[in-house]
This record gives structure tokens, C-alpha cells and sequence, in this order.
């Protein structure tokens, strides 16, 4: 097992790169399902999430080519659609092979998900659109069994879904007739997913509304794609420069599309420069005070967010509520925060209010989830004396080599091998 330790109270300063975003890399690499041509992906950082992915692409037949930041997929010989529980159930982002998988094959096999334990996660949603779509669908021995063929449908979601409008919309431009998907995720990871189809050749109209237009397509083509710059990723920086009151230039960073949290920074005094390289975070006049959050779909307060501006808020001046509205079960980093000193009270399940304190201490905590974990990384960046966090390979689900960027930028942490 490998833990961080990390010795606190330095400020950050200098440049670190941002890399793709992982929930869009996630995604496009399922939407190479499509077609029989090569799908050459750019701006990519091999996270773990992204090896479970690959693994399992080619356990389905996908042929798969790494290059240092670049990945490209052709699936021109696929022997199974099959996705297996050794796959699916290390990450959820590989469900979504069911949606291609079904509109290309007429079949598919996958494996119900795991992923981070933040909630209970159904998959309902899913499957209902993909049987409006014709699905004859089975829950069985813990695999969802599907047959097509599909046809174009009007898909009405109750609840926004990212995950569901990603695997509709993979399945609906394959599909023959229009599907008109109704209360769609907007997040900037699902465009980026629809901007890469629409350079296949799907079409796809009502990009960015609340309303879908799919015609299907009978092939799709190859193509090239560069990932956007990973959000979450941004603002995790963002937040360490605003705590340890820093100044970084995050290169090939987008303001644009994290808009909720640079208004909630700003109101913390973190200036931001946007210029066509990168994003400049001067927080060196940050004055950490509290705020309300409520986490939402996009473009409000993403939910990936939470446990990073909850280590933030735990040393602003008064008192702040946060609350959790898109997860159930995202505050298991709370209580390790609280061993590192932090002032907690629980409303009810979905709401917490943190009155700041002065100063966190470092301590030994383990790391529940990937977002959570980062949270307690930042924590241990400013906490005095040593943080030790443990079980870190939640946060190498979603970050590339987190503790050299820190180092980087004068951050003293490090991986160690633990018991
Ligand atoms: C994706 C992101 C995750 C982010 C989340 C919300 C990836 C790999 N993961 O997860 O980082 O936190 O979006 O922005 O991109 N739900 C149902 N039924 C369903 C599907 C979802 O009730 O069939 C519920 C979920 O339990 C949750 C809510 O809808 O309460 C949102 O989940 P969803 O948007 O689907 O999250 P993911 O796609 O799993």
C-alpha cells in the first residue's frame, strides 16, 4: 500500500500542467466502440482509470496504442461483448461500453458498476432509456444483459445523469430513426464527448440545450480528438493556491468552464488571469472567509468539487454551510478532517456546517474516495507538522502524478510505501 506524506504550511508558487479531463477521456474511449476506424485521442494522462478502461477495451478486442500523451483506438475486430466484473466493478466510467456496445452489436453483456463508494449509484436511469430505445434488457447474476436492435426514441430523464446521457447518446447515433433526449447533462465532459461524435459523423443537434436531436447514422468514422482540459483538476489547484495562499499558472487550464468555483474563490479574494496558454491564480491576497455551498448539476457548484472547498472552509474565517445535493454518501472525508483538527457539525445527512479554525494539525487519515482524498491532501498541505494519507490509490484514480505537481510548485510530499 502507498500513502502520502506530506509535511505542511509551505506556499505554493510556479506552473504545473493540467492534463485532459478524466471524465471526458472516459467516455470518448467507449465512444471508439463505434466504429471500425481508429479514434486517436490527445491530451491524455494514463490514470489508473484509464488502464481499467483500456484493460478491459481489449479484452472486448479493441486495439489500443499508447503514446506519451496520446491514445488511439480501433475497433475494427471486436470478439466479445462481454465486460466483465473484474473491469466494471473497479470503476464506473466502464458501464458506458453498454450504450455502443448495444447500438453497434445489437448486444451486450456488462458487468453492474462500481466506482467510488459516494452513494448507491443505480444505474435505472440507463436502462430505462436504452428500453424506450427497444432494448430487451435482463438484470442477471449481477450482469445487465441487452439486445437490440435499437430504434430512435423520445427519452424523457427524470433526473439529470451524467453517465446516462453519455451511454444514450453513444447508443442514439447508431441507431436508426431520431431520439430526442429531454433533460440532458450538460456538463462540459458530455460536449466535449458530443463534439468528438459530431467529428464522426454523427448528428447530433440542440448541442448544449436542454434538449437533444439524434438522427442516427448507419457507420461512423475515425477520427482525432484533443480532450479538455480537466476542470476538477484546475480547480484542486486552484483551491491549494487559495489555502496556502500561493500564486499558479496552471497551464492549458480553461476558466470557462468551471465558472461556480472561481465565483466562490472570488469571494475569497483569489484573483484569476485567463490568456490563451493557461489560467494564472494569484491567491498571494486570499482572505479565506466562509461561503454556502450547494453542489449541483453544471454550470452550478460541481460535486467533485465539495471535499476540496470543504478543506478550504475549514480554515475560513466563520461559519459555513455545505450541502450535498447530487451524492448521498460524499462527506466520509468529514471526520477525517475533523481528526486533523477541523470544526464539523452534521445538519443532516446532506448538509454540514464548518465553522473555521485557525489552524488544522497534521495527523494519519485514509483517503474514502478520490475527491475526498484529495480533500485531505490539501488539508495536509497547510495542517502543522505531518499528514500521512493513506490509501491513495482513490486519488490515482483521477490524478496524474499529484505529488510531483505538488513538489513542483514547493509542496513537500512524497509516496511512500506503508504497511
Ligand atoms: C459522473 C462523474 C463523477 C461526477 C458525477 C456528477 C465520471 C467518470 N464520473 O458520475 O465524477 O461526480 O458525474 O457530476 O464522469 N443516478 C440515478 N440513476 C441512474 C444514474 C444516476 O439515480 O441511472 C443518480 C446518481 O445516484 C446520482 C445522480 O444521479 O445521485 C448523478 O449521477 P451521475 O450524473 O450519473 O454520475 P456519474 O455519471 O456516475
Amino acid at each position: 500500500m502507498q500513502a502520502f506524506k506530506i509535511q505542511g504550511q509551505n506556499r505554493l508558487f510556479g506552473t504545473v500542467d493540467i492534463h485532459g479531463a478524466k471524465n471526458a477521456i472516459l467516455p470518448i474511449m467507449a465512444a471508439a466502440l463505434l466504429t471500425d476506424k481508429p479514434i486517436r485521442i490527445e491530451n491524455i494522462s494514463f490514470l489508473s482509470d484509464v488502464s481499467i478502461l483500456s484493460q478491459l477495451l481489449q479484452s472486448l478486442g479493441m486495439k489500443i496504442h499508447n503514446e506519451t500523451d496520446a491514445i488511439t483506438l480501433q475497433a475494427d475486430n471486436i470478439t466479445s461483448t462481454h465486460a466483465d466484473y473484474d473491469f466494471v466493478s473497479k470503476m464506473r466510467g466502464s458501464f458506458w461500453v453498454l450504450g455502443p456496445l448495444l447500438a453497434r452489436f445489437h448486444e451486450a453483456e456488462v458487468s453492474l458498476p462500481g466506482g467510488c463508494a459516494i452513494g448507491t449509484r443505480p444505474v435505472d436511469l440507463y436502462l430505462s432509456a436504452l428500453t424506450e430505445m427497444g432494448a430487451e434488457i435482463s438484470v442477471e447474476n449481477g450482469y445487465v444483459r441487452a439486445k437490440g436492435p435499437l430504434h430512435g426514441a423520445e427519452i424523457f430523464f427524470p433526473k439529470i445523469s451524467v453517465g446516462a446521457t453519455h451511454n444514450t447518446i453513444m447508443a442514439a447515433v447508431l441507431t436508426p430513426g431520431q431520439t430526442i433526449i429531454h433533460n440532458p447533462a450538460l456538463e462540459p465532459e458530455v460536449i466535449d464527448l458530443i463534439e468528438m461524435l459530431i467529428k464522426m459523423g454523427a448528428k447530433i443537434e440542440g448541442v448544449g440545450t436542454k434538449t437533444l436531436i439524434i438522427t442516427g447514422v448507419k457507420k461512423l468514422t475515425g477520427c482525432h480528438h484533443k480532450i479538455i482540459p480537466d476542470r476538477i483538476e484546475t480547480a484542486t489547484f486552484a483551491v491549494a493556491a487559495a489555502m496556502t495562499r500561493g500564486r499558479i499558472y496552471l497551464k492549458g487550464a480553461r476558466m470557462d468552464l468551471m465558472d461556480a468555483v472561481v465565483d466562490v474563490l472570488r469571494i475569497n479574494h483569489v484573483i484569476f488571469e485567463q490568456d490563451d496558454n493557461g489560467l494564472l491564480v494569484d491567491a498571494t491576497h486570499a482572505q479565506l472567509t466562509s461561503t454556502p455551498i450547494t453542489t449541483c448539476e453544471y454550470p452550478g457548484f460541481p460535486t467533485d468539487c465539495q471535499a476540496l472547498i470543504t478543506s478550504l472552509l475549514a480554515i475560513a474565517n466563520g461559519e459555513s454551510i455545505v450541502e450535498e445535493r447530487i451524492f448521498e454518501n460524499r462527506f466520509m472525508h468529514i471526520p477525517e478532517l475533523q481528526r486533523m483538527g477541523a470544526h464539523v457539525r452534521n445538519v443532516n445527512n446532506s448538509t454540514i456546517i464548518l465553522s473555521g479554525v485557525s489552524e488544522l494539525s497534521g495527523t494519519t487519515v485514509m483517503a474514502s474516495d478520490l475527491r475526498g482524498g484529495v480533500g485531505l491532501v490539501l488539508a495536509g498541505l497547510v495542517a502543522k507538522g505531518q499528514t500521512i494519507v493513506k490509501r491513495i490509490y482513490h486519488i490515482d484514480r483521477g490524478y496524474y502524478k499529484l505529488e510531483a505537481k505538488l513538489s513542483g510548485l514547493g509542496a513537500v510530499i512524497e509516496r511512500i510505501d506503508i504497511d
